[in-house]
């Protein structure tokens, strides 16, 4: 088998679903690691909130992970979020939050939750979808680049928070 069709083989492995009540530990896993690369340590009620809130229908935050259905094994997640803006009548989703364990990147995974995202942003008729990303993250910006375009924004934020 070609190295192409041994990567196709994994990729097709990979499912990416919603958030469930039973992955809370798998979940955890994951955003631990992904606080680990934003260099920061969230207070464990931040995850347990945000975690409730994937869950709550009433709530439009969601989670969504990437499963290998091989091992059972969460390798990835996207966190994501809709809001009211002035410059649309419909709400826009912000993607919050996006991660792939190591071992598992530059097979597709990435691009696998955000095309998830874009499907859940057209099924709640709000297509727009946008996110922001470190400058240096050039790794990132390698997908970004192939499922969305860089705007000349720059994030400010009030000081202090
Ligand atoms: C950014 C991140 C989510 C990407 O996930 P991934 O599963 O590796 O991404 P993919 O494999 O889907 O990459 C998609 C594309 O980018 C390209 N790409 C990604 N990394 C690359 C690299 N290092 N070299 C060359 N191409 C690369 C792939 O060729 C692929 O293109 P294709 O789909 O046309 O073949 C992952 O690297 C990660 O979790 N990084 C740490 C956390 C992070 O940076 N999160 C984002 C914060 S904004």
């Amino acid at each position: 088998m070609s190295e192409k069709e041994s990567e196709k083989m994994a990729n097709d492995r990979i499912v990416v679903r919603a958030i469930e009540a039973g992955d809370e530990e798998a979940w955890n896993k994951l955003w631990v690691q992904y606080q680990g690369f934003q260099k920061i340590v969230m207070p464990p009620e931040v995850g347990k909130t945000s975690f409730a809130r994937f869950l709550d229908p009433t709530v439009k935050l969601w989670g969504a992970l990437a499963i290998d259905t091989e091992t059972g094994d969460a390798i990835g997640l996207a966190h994501y979020l809709s809001h009211l803006t002035s410059w649309h009548v419909e709400e826009v989703l912000y993607l919050n939050d996006l991660y792939v364990t190591e071992h598992a990147r530059i097979k597709g995974v990435g691009r696998k939750l955000i095309e998830f995202v874009y499907k859940h942003a057209d099924e709640l008729g709000t297509p727009a979808v946008y996110w922001v990303t470190d400058h240096y993250n050039h790794r990132a910006q390698l997908l970004y680049t192939k499922v969305g375009y860089k705007t000349d924004k720059v994030v400010y934020k009030r000081t202090g928070y």
